[in-house]
């Protein structure tokens, strides 16, 4: 006798809450969508030919914006599930006449395993939802399985962004970073990340943000051909 197993649902990082969006915001999306919105067929094709950033949950896209628009030589992709921070955004994109964001609506985990390997130069992942709960832990964004992910896009180089002000989170994230043989650790500090709403709520509470930054090792780096611990790397695992 053969048993069927039902298929694991996926644990979410996030719980659809949203209100309706209203008929303004439903036009603004019809309308603008055709001019910002990356469908999946392109995922597969970022960073073919330029530099591109990744901001995972971009919420109302404040650090998105701010930060594409300082940076016009490189392409930002935001990933969001959330419909009323996506209208928002490409509101602010038209009417700051910005062309160097694209946007991308669905669930971040299914996104990043659309991306070709090694494409991405940065992943910002700027307060994520920190689900505080024990019970809930395993619903945060950045567990091991999608970190291997991100290294897995990420170029040579290339550097992850992670800014929380959720003590335990930003502990458990060095840990299972610093454990990555992927990853090194890169400078600690915010750069030129800018301060959001999250940000300002969380200072309102006393909650100091944390910002940590890893960069992507090579595969030189990776197998210590640079430390001389192997005198080759296997030439399938080059980049
Ligand atoms: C607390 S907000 C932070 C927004 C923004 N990064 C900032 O710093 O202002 C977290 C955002 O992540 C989004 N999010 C959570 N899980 C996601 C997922 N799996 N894919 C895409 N977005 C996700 C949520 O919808 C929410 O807007």
């Amino acid at each position: 006798m053969t048993v069927e197993l039902a298929p694991r649902r996926r644990v979410r990082s996030f719980v659809r809450r949203e209100r309706p969006l209203k008929a303004g915001a439903i036009a603004a999306y019809d309308r603008l969508w055709p001019r910002f919105g990356l469908s999946e067929a392109t995922w597969a094709d970022l960073g073919r030919d330029q530099e591109v950033v990744l901001d995972i949950g971009f919420g109302d896209g404040e650090a998105l914006l701010t930060m594409a628009k300082a940076d016009p030589r490189r392409h930002y992709v935001g990933v969001e599930m959330y419909r009323t921070g996506i209208v928002k955004v490409m509101r602010a994109l038209e009417e700051q006449s910005v062309s160097n964001v694209g946007l991308i609506e669905g669930d971040a985990q299914a996104v990043v395993a659309g991306i070709a390997d090694a494409r991405i130069d940065m992943v910002l992942i700027f307060y994520p939802d920190p689900w505080p709960k024990a019970r809930h832990h395993k619903r945060r964004l950045v567990r091991s399985p999608f970190l291997a992910e991100i290294a897995r896009i990420l170029r040579p180089g290339g550097l992850l962004h992670f800014a929380t002000d959720w003590a335990p989170y930003a502990e458990e994230v060095a840990s299972l970073v610093g454990q990555h043989p992927d990853f090194r650790e890169n400078s600690e500090g915010r750069g030129d990340r800018p301060v959001t709403r999250f940000e300002r709520r969380g200072q309102k509470l006393g909650h100091d943000a944390r910002d940590l930054r890893f960069q992507r090792r090579s595969v030189e780096q990776t197998y210590g051909v640079e430390t001389g611990l192997v005198s080759a790397v296997p030439p399938v695992l080059k980049t």
